[in-house]
Protein backbone atom coordinates (compact mmCIF):
# COMPACT_ATOMS: atom_id res chain seq x y z
CA UNK A 1 0.00 0.00 0.00
CA UNK A 2 1.16 3.62 -0.89
CA UNK A 3 1.99 6.08 1.76
CA UNK A 4 -0.33 8.66 2.58
CA UNK A 5 -0.55 11.55 4.39
CA UNK A 6 -3.63 11.88 7.00
CA UNK A 7 -4.43 14.92 9.16
CA UNK A 8 -6.92 14.73 12.27
CA UNK A 9 -7.37 18.12 14.05
CA UNK A 10 -8.23 17.84 17.09
CA UNK A 11 -6.70 14.38 17.84
CA UNK A 12 -6.07 15.51 21.43
CA UNK A 13 -9.13 15.50 22.47
CA UNK A 14 -11.08 12.59 23.47
CA UNK A 15 -12.71 11.19 21.03
CA UNK A 16 -9.73 12.41 18.70
CA UNK A 17 -6.98 10.85 20.77
CA UNK A 18 -8.60 7.10 19.87
CA UNK A 19 -8.92 8.29 16.66
CA UNK A 20 -5.46 8.82 16.26
CA UNK A 21 -4.17 6.07 18.26
CA UNK A 22 -6.19 3.79 16.07
CA UNK A 23 -5.09 5.19 13.16
CA UNK A 24 -1.67 5.48 13.80
CA UNK A 25 -1.36 1.76 15.08
CA UNK A 26 -3.03 0.16 12.44
CA UNK A 27 -1.70 1.83 9.17
CA UNK A 28 2.15 2.78 9.53
CA UNK A 29 1.77 3.40 5.84
CA UNK A 30 -0.22 6.78 6.68
CA UNK A 31 1.60 10.03 8.16
CA UNK A 32 -0.91 10.88 10.82
CA UNK A 33 -0.74 14.47 11.36
CA UNK A 34 -2.88 15.89 14.57
CA UNK A 35 -3.44 19.20 14.02
CA UNK A 36 -4.65 21.00 18.16
CA UNK A 37 -4.99 24.17 19.64
CA UNK A 38 -4.52 22.28 23.12
CA UNK A 39 -7.51 24.40 24.76
CA UNK A 40 -8.65 22.79 28.07
CA UNK A 41 -9.87 19.89 26.49
CA UNK A 42 -7.00 18.93 24.68
CA UNK A 43 -4.07 17.20 26.13
CA UNK A 44 -1.18 15.25 25.16
CA UNK A 45 -0.94 13.02 27.93
CA UNK A 46 -3.94 11.42 26.01
CA UNK A 47 -1.40 10.59 23.19
CA UNK A 48 1.49 9.12 25.58
CA UNK A 49 1.56 5.74 24.04
CA UNK A 50 1.79 6.42 20.13
CA UNK A 51 4.17 9.85 20.64
CA UNK A 52 7.30 7.76 19.69
CA UNK A 53 5.72 6.13 17.12
CA UNK A 54 7.39 7.08 13.63
CA UNK A 55 4.72 7.35 11.78
CA UNK A 56 2.78 10.04 14.49
CA UNK A 57 3.43 14.00 14.00
CA UNK A 58 1.95 16.36 16.00
CA UNK A 59 1.40 20.40 15.35
CA UNK A 60 -0.09 22.78 17.83
CA UNK A 61 -2.37 24.83 15.58
CA UNK A 62 -5.65 26.59 15.49
CA UNK A 63 -7.86 25.95 12.77
CA UNK A 64 -9.06 29.60 13.01
CA UNK A 65 -5.77 30.58 11.18
CA UNK A 66 -6.71 30.23 7.57
CA UNK A 67 -3.01 30.47 6.38
CA UNK A 68 -1.34 27.73 8.65
CA UNK A 69 -3.66 25.78 7.84
CA UNK A 70 -2.87 26.80 4.03
CA UNK A 71 0.10 26.57 4.52
CA UNK A 72 0.14 23.26 6.07
CA UNK A 73 -2.17 21.60 3.15
CA UNK A 74 0.65 22.76 0.69
CA UNK A 75 3.38 21.28 3.03
CA UNK A 76 2.48 18.02 3.66
CA UNK A 77 -0.42 17.66 0.86
CA UNK A 78 -3.16 15.60 3.12
CA UNK A 79 -4.46 12.81 1.46
CA UNK A 80 -7.51 12.85 3.11
CA UNK A 81 -8.92 14.92 6.94
CA UNK A 82 -10.49 13.56 9.40
CA UNK A 83 -11.88 16.81 11.56
CA UNK A 84 -12.97 16.53 15.05
CA UNK A 85 -11.32 19.31 16.44
CA UNK A 86 -14.45 21.54 17.96
CA UNK A 87 -15.57 22.88 21.03
CA UNK A 88 -17.77 20.20 22.04
CA UNK A 89 -19.48 21.19 26.01
CA UNK A 90 -23.52 22.37 25.52
CA UNK A 91 -22.80 24.25 28.96
CA UNK A 92 -19.89 26.14 27.92
CA UNK A 93 -21.85 27.03 24.39
CA UNK A 94 -25.01 28.49 26.49
CA UNK A 95 -21.96 30.62 28.54
CA UNK A 96 -20.39 31.83 25.85
CA UNK A 97 -21.62 30.69 22.60
CA UNK A 98 -19.06 32.93 20.70
CA UNK A 99 -16.05 30.52 20.61
CA UNK A 100 -18.42 28.12 19.44
CA UNK A 101 -19.03 29.68 16.18
CA UNK A 102 -15.27 30.64 15.43
CA UNK A 103 -13.89 27.21 16.04
CA UNK A 104 -16.86 24.88 14.73
CA UNK A 105 -17.94 27.30 11.95
CA UNK A 106 -15.27 29.31 10.94
CA UNK A 107 -12.61 26.96 11.39
CA UNK A 108 -14.76 24.18 9.72
CA UNK A 109 -14.93 26.36 6.74
CA UNK A 110 -11.16 27.47 6.79
CA UNK A 111 -10.46 23.71 6.62
CA UNK A 112 -13.01 23.36 3.76
CA UNK A 113 -11.33 26.21 1.67
CA UNK A 114 -7.95 25.20 2.31
CA UNK A 115 -8.76 21.85 1.29
CA UNK A 116 -10.32 22.67 -2.00
CA UNK A 117 -7.07 25.31 -2.71
CA UNK A 118 -5.38 22.12 -2.78
CA UNK A 119 -6.93 19.47 -3.59
CA UNK A 120 -7.15 19.41 -7.84
CA UNK A 121 -7.41 15.79 -8.33
CA UNK A 122 -10.25 15.38 -6.30
CA UNK A 123 -11.41 11.98 -6.55
CA UNK A 124 -8.29 11.27 -4.80
CA UNK A 125 -8.90 12.87 -1.40
CA UNK A 126 -11.49 12.98 1.17
CA UNK A 127 -12.93 15.08 4.19
CA UNK A 128 -14.36 13.24 6.52
CA UNK A 129 -16.39 15.53 9.50
CA UNK A 130 -17.58 14.15 12.63
CA UNK A 131 -20.60 15.39 13.75
CA UNK A 132 -23.04 14.78 16.29
CA UNK A 133 -26.84 13.69 16.54
CA UNK A 134 -27.67 17.15 18.63
CA UNK A 135 -28.08 18.85 15.06
CA UNK A 136 -31.50 17.29 15.29
CA UNK A 137 -32.80 18.42 18.11
CA UNK A 138 -35.30 17.02 20.39
CA UNK A 139 -37.00 13.48 19.35
CA UNK A 140 -40.58 11.85 20.69
CA UNK A 141 -40.34 8.78 21.71
CA UNK A 142 -40.58 6.09 20.16
CA UNK A 143 -39.20 7.81 17.17
CA UNK A 144 -35.21 7.87 16.51
CA UNK A 145 -33.65 10.25 14.03
CA UNK A 146 -32.16 8.96 10.82
CA UNK A 147 -30.13 10.28 8.14
CA UNK A 148 -32.68 12.85 6.12
CA UNK A 149 -34.16 13.71 9.58
CA UNK A 150 -34.50 17.32 9.51
CA UNK A 151 -32.11 19.71 11.50
CA UNK A 152 -33.65 21.21 14.16
CA UNK A 153 -30.57 22.53 16.65
CA UNK A 154 -31.70 23.94 19.96
CA UNK A 155 -27.81 25.06 21.86
CA UNK A 156 -25.36 27.30 20.45
CA UNK A 157 -23.36 24.23 20.54
CA UNK A 158 -25.32 22.52 18.24
CA UNK A 159 -26.29 25.02 16.13
CA UNK A 160 -22.73 25.91 15.41
CA UNK A 161 -22.19 21.77 14.16
CA UNK A 162 -25.44 22.21 12.12
CA UNK A 163 -24.11 25.32 10.54
CA UNK A 164 -20.70 23.49 9.76
CA UNK A 165 -22.42 20.13 8.70
CA UNK A 166 -24.51 22.48 6.20
CA UNK A 167 -21.60 24.14 4.94
CA UNK A 168 -19.56 20.93 4.67
CA UNK A 169 -22.43 19.80 2.04
CA UNK A 170 -22.39 22.77 0.35
CA UNK A 171 -18.83 22.60 -0.48
CA UNK A 172 -19.27 19.10 -1.58
CA UNK A 173 -22.57 20.34 -3.71
CA UNK A 174 -21.15 23.86 -4.79
CA UNK A 175 -17.23 22.45 -5.92
CA UNK A 176 -17.38 18.80 -5.63
CA UNK A 177 -15.26 18.46 -2.37
CA UNK A 178 -15.66 14.85 -1.69
CA UNK A 179 -16.69 14.69 1.39
CA UNK A 180 -18.66 12.48 4.25
CA UNK A 181 -20.02 13.46 7.30
CA UNK A 182 -21.05 11.19 10.26
CA UNK A 183 -23.69 12.35 12.94
CA UNK A 184 -23.04 9.99 16.21
CA UNK A 185 -24.59 10.00 19.82
CA UNK A 186 -23.61 10.56 23.07
CA UNK A 187 -19.87 9.48 23.70
CA UNK A 188 -18.42 8.29 27.09
CA UNK A 189 -15.20 6.03 27.73
CA UNK A 190 -11.66 6.80 28.81
CA UNK A 191 -9.72 10.61 28.70
CA UNK A 192 -13.15 12.30 28.55
CA UNK A 193 -12.85 15.61 30.12
CA UNK A 194 -14.55 15.40 33.37
CA UNK A 195 -17.21 18.24 32.51
CA UNK A 196 -19.16 16.29 30.61
CA UNK A 197 -22.16 13.93 33.07
CA UNK A 198 -20.10 10.45 33.18
CA UNK A 199 -17.16 11.59 34.17
CA UNK A 200 -18.49 14.29 36.29
CA UNK A 201 -19.90 12.26 38.21
CA UNK A 202 -17.24 9.64 38.73
CA UNK A 203 -15.38 12.05 39.59
CA UNK A 204 -17.46 13.60 42.13
CA UNK A 205 -18.85 10.52 43.57
CA UNK A 206 -15.14 9.45 44.31
CA UNK A 207 -14.63 12.78 46.24
CA UNK A 208 -18.02 12.60 47.74
CA UNK A 209 -19.04 15.74 46.21
CA UNK A 210 -22.46 15.97 44.89
CA UNK A 211 -23.47 14.58 41.72
CA UNK A 212 -25.29 17.50 40.03
CA UNK A 213 -28.83 16.21 37.89
CA UNK A 214 -30.08 18.81 35.46
CA UNK A 215 -34.34 19.43 36.27
CA UNK A 216 -35.42 15.75 37.48
CA UNK A 217 -33.01 13.56 35.37
CA UNK A 218 -35.35 12.20 32.63
CA UNK A 219 -33.64 13.70 29.58
CA UNK A 220 -32.82 10.11 27.53
CA UNK A 221 -29.54 10.19 26.14
CA UNK A 222 -28.28 7.44 23.51
CA UNK A 223 -24.75 6.51 24.80
CA UNK A 224 -21.87 4.71 22.81
CA UNK A 225 -18.37 3.43 23.92
CA UNK A 226 -15.86 5.98 22.58
CA UNK A 227 -13.43 3.03 20.92
CA UNK A 228 -16.98 2.04 19.06
CA UNK A 229 -17.28 5.52 17.50
CA UNK A 230 -13.15 5.12 16.66
CA UNK A 231 -14.11 1.53 14.90
CA UNK A 232 -16.77 3.09 12.79
CA UNK A 233 -14.76 6.52 11.74
CA UNK A 234 -12.30 3.93 10.76
CA UNK A 235 -14.77 2.21 8.53
CA UNK A 236 -16.26 5.25 7.05
CA UNK A 237 -12.90 7.11 6.12
CA UNK A 238 -12.22 3.87 4.18
CA UNK A 239 -15.70 2.96 3.19
CA UNK A 240 -18.17 5.53 3.49
CA UNK A 241 -19.70 6.75 0.25
CA UNK A 242 -18.77 9.92 -0.84
CA UNK A 243 -21.13 12.76 -0.57
CA UNK A 244 -23.28 10.79 2.64
CA UNK A 245 -24.39 10.99 5.75
CA UNK A 246 -24.13 8.34 8.45
CA UNK A 247 -25.66 7.77 11.73
CA UNK A 248 -23.62 6.76 14.39
CA UNK A 249 -25.17 5.34 17.52
CA UNK A 250 -24.95 3.15 20.61
CA UNK A 251 -28.37 1.68 20.21
CA UNK A 252 -28.90 2.20 24.16
CA UNK A 253 -31.00 4.97 25.45
CA UNK A 254 -31.10 5.59 28.68
CA UNK A 255 -32.59 8.57 31.47
CA UNK A 256 -30.15 10.50 33.13
CA UNK A 257 -31.28 9.70 36.23
CA UNK A 258 -31.08 5.96 35.36
CA UNK A 259 -27.64 6.30 34.59
CA UNK A 260 -26.06 7.92 37.29
CA UNK A 261 -27.75 5.91 39.71
CA UNK A 262 -26.03 2.69 37.81
CA UNK A 263 -22.74 4.66 38.18
CA UNK A 264 -23.36 5.35 42.44
CA UNK A 265 -23.80 1.22 42.33
CA UNK A 266 -20.53 1.05 40.35
CA UNK A 267 -18.65 2.93 42.47
CA UNK A 268 -20.17 1.63 45.92
CA UNK A 269 -19.17 -1.61 44.71
CA UNK A 270 -15.47 0.16 43.34
CA UNK A 271 -14.95 1.75 46.38
CA UNK A 272 -16.29 -1.13 49.32
CA UNK A 273 -18.81 1.64 50.15
CA UNK A 274 -22.28 0.96 51.76
CA UNK A 275 -24.90 0.38 49.11
CA UNK A 276 -26.68 3.61 48.22
CA UNK A 277 -24.13 5.70 50.02
CA UNK A 278 -23.18 7.25 46.34
CA UNK A 279 -26.89 7.76 45.81
CA UNK A 280 -27.28 9.92 48.46
CA UNK A 281 -25.17 12.21 46.69
CA UNK A 282 -27.46 12.90 44.13
CA UNK A 283 -28.88 16.80 43.85
CA UNK A 284 -31.36 17.38 41.22
CA UNK A 285 -30.66 21.26 40.31
CA UNK A 286 -31.71 23.68 38.02
CA UNK A 287 -32.18 22.50 34.65
CA UNK A 288 -29.79 23.44 31.57
CA UNK A 289 -31.63 26.17 29.55
CA UNK A 290 -33.49 25.10 26.16
CA UNK A 291 -32.34 21.28 27.63
CA UNK A 292 -33.11 18.58 24.81
CA UNK A 293 -35.47 15.44 26.10
CA UNK A 294 -34.67 12.63 24.26
CA UNK A 295 -32.13 12.08 21.80
CA UNK A 296 -32.28 8.59 19.95
CA UNK A 297 -30.66 7.40 16.97
CA UNK A 298 -30.99 4.87 13.99
CA UNK A 299 -28.04 3.18 12.85
CA UNK A 300 -29.16 0.90 10.54
CA UNK A 301 -27.23 2.54 6.93
CA UNK A 302 -23.96 2.18 8.33
CA UNK A 303 -24.26 -1.52 9.68
CA UNK A 304 -25.99 -2.26 6.40
CA UNK A 305 -23.42 -1.07 4.23
CA UNK A 306 -20.42 -1.18 6.60
CA UNK A 307 -21.30 -3.88 8.77
CA UNK A 308 -20.61 -1.56 11.94
CA UNK A 309 -23.04 -2.53 15.17
CA UNK A 310 -21.67 -1.13 18.64
CA UNK A 311 -19.56 -4.21 20.27
CA UNK A 312 -19.77 -2.77 24.04
CA UNK A 313 -22.84 -2.98 26.00
CA UNK A 314 -23.73 0.08 28.00
CA UNK A 315 -23.25 -2.61 31.48
CA UNK A 316 -19.45 -3.43 30.25
CA UNK A 317 -18.44 -0.16 28.56
CA UNK A 318 -19.11 2.18 31.83
CA UNK A 319 -17.72 -0.75 34.15
CA UNK A 320 -14.61 0.13 31.96
CA UNK A 321 -14.82 3.17 31.94
CA UNK A 322 -15.10 3.60 35.97
CA UNK A 323 -11.89 1.20 36.39
CA UNK A 324 -10.32 3.77 33.78
CA UNK A 325 -10.99 6.70 35.72
CA UNK A 326 -10.00 5.08 39.35
CA UNK A 327 -6.82 4.00 37.76
CA UNK A 328 -5.90 7.51 36.51
CA UNK A 329 -5.87 9.86 39.29
CA UNK A 330 -2.95 11.52 37.80
CA UNK A 331 -4.59 12.57 35.14
CA UNK A 332 -7.89 13.08 36.48
CA UNK A 333 -5.57 15.79 38.40
CA UNK A 334 -3.75 17.11 35.59
CA UNK A 335 -7.09 17.96 33.52
CA UNK A 336 -8.85 19.46 36.54
CA UNK A 337 -6.44 21.63 38.00
CA UNK A 338 -5.77 24.97 35.91
CA UNK A 339 -8.93 25.52 33.39
CA UNK A 340 -11.12 22.96 35.02
CA UNK A 341 -15.21 24.47 35.65
CA UNK A 342 -17.52 22.65 37.08
CA UNK A 343 -20.56 24.58 36.19
CA UNK A 344 -22.38 23.43 38.90
CA UNK A 345 -19.81 22.99 41.79
CA UNK A 346 -21.64 26.89 43.39
CA UNK A 347 -24.80 26.09 42.95
CA UNK A 348 -26.46 22.55 44.06
CA UNK A 349 -29.99 24.10 44.32
CA UNK A 350 -32.20 20.95 47.00
CA UNK A 351 -35.35 20.45 45.46
P1 LIG B 1 -13.13 17.46 23.04
O1 LIG B 1 -13.67 18.77 23.54
O2 LIG B 1 -12.75 16.41 24.00
O3 LIG B 1 -11.86 17.74 22.11
C1 LIG B 1 -11.84 18.75 21.15
C2 LIG B 1 -10.39 18.91 20.68
O4 LIG B 1 -10.37 19.95 19.69
C3 LIG B 1 -9.43 19.33 21.79
O5 LIG B 1 -8.24 18.58 21.72
C4 LIG B 1 -9.16 20.81 21.50
O6 LIG B 1 -7.87 21.23 21.93
C5 LIG B 1 -9.29 20.83 19.98
N1 LIG B 1 -9.65 22.17 19.48
C6 LIG B 1 -10.63 22.99 19.94
N2 LIG B 1 -10.64 24.14 19.25
C7 LIG B 1 -9.65 24.05 18.32
C8 LIG B 1 -9.18 24.90 17.30
N3 LIG B 1 -9.73 26.12 17.11
N4 LIG B 1 -8.18 24.48 16.51
C9 LIG B 1 -7.62 23.26 16.69
N5 LIG B 1 -8.01 22.41 17.66
C10 LIG B 1 -9.02 22.79 18.46
O7 LIG B 1 -14.25 16.94 22.03
P2 LIG B 1 -14.74 15.44 21.74
O8 LIG B 1 -15.79 15.09 22.71
O9 LIG B 1 -13.57 14.57 21.54
O10 LIG B 1 -15.46 15.67 20.32
C11 LIG B 1 -14.71 15.59 19.12
C12 LIG B 1 -15.67 15.83 17.94
O11 LIG B 1 -16.72 14.89 17.96
C13 LIG B 1 -16.33 17.21 17.98
O12 LIG B 1 -16.40 17.69 16.67
C14 LIG B 1 -17.71 16.93 18.54
O13 LIG B 1 -18.65 17.88 18.08
C15 LIG B 1 -17.98 15.54 17.96
N6 LIG B 1 -18.89 14.70 18.74
C16 LIG B 1 -18.69 14.51 20.10
C17 LIG B 1 -19.54 13.68 20.80
C18 LIG B 1 -19.34 13.42 22.28
O14 LIG B 1 -20.19 12.76 22.89
N7 LIG B 1 -18.27 13.86 22.89
C19 LIG B 1 -20.60 13.03 20.14
C20 LIG B 1 -20.76 13.25 18.76
C21 LIG B 1 -19.89 14.07 18.07
P1 LIG C 1 -23.41 16.07 28.57
O1 LIG C 1 -22.49 15.00 29.03
O2 LIG C 1 -23.05 17.49 28.81
O3 LIG C 1 -23.68 15.81 27.03
P2 LIG C 1 -24.78 16.49 26.03
O4 LIG C 1 -25.29 17.71 26.65
O5 LIG C 1 -23.98 16.74 24.83
O6 LIG C 1 -25.84 15.43 25.83
O7 LIG C 1 -24.82 15.82 29.24
C1 LIG C 1 -25.49 14.58 29.11
C2 LIG C 1 -26.83 14.72 29.78
O8 LIG C 1 -26.63 14.87 31.19
C3 LIG C 1 -27.62 15.96 29.35
O9 LIG C 1 -29.01 15.63 29.33
C4 LIG C 1 -27.34 16.97 30.45
C5 LIG C 1 -27.17 16.10 31.68
N1 LIG C 1 -26.23 16.60 32.70
C6 LIG C 1 -26.60 16.63 34.05
O10 LIG C 1 -27.75 16.27 34.41
N2 LIG C 1 -25.68 17.06 34.96
C7 LIG C 1 -24.44 17.47 34.61
O11 LIG C 1 -23.65 17.90 35.49
C8 LIG C 1 -24.07 17.43 33.23
C9 LIG C 1 -22.71 17.88 32.78
C10 LIG C 1 -25.00 16.96 32.30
Amino acid sequence: MTSANLLITGGAGFIGSHVVKLFVKKYAHYQVYNLDKLTYAGNLENLADIEEYPNYHFIKGDIQDFSHLQELFEKYQFQGVIHLAAESHVDRSIQNPTEFINTNILGTVNLLHAARNCWNDQQSHRFYHISTDEVFGSIEEPDLFVETTAYDPQSPYSASKASSDHFVRAFHNTYGLPVIISNCSNNYGPYQFPEKLIPLCINNIKNLLPIPVYGQGLNVRDWLYVEDHALAIDLLYHGGRIGETYNIGGNHQCRNIDLVKTLCQIMDRKLSRSSGESENLIRFVKDRAGHDLRYAIDCSKIREELSWSPSVTLETGLEQTVEWYLNNQTWLDHVTSGHYQNYYQEQYHHR
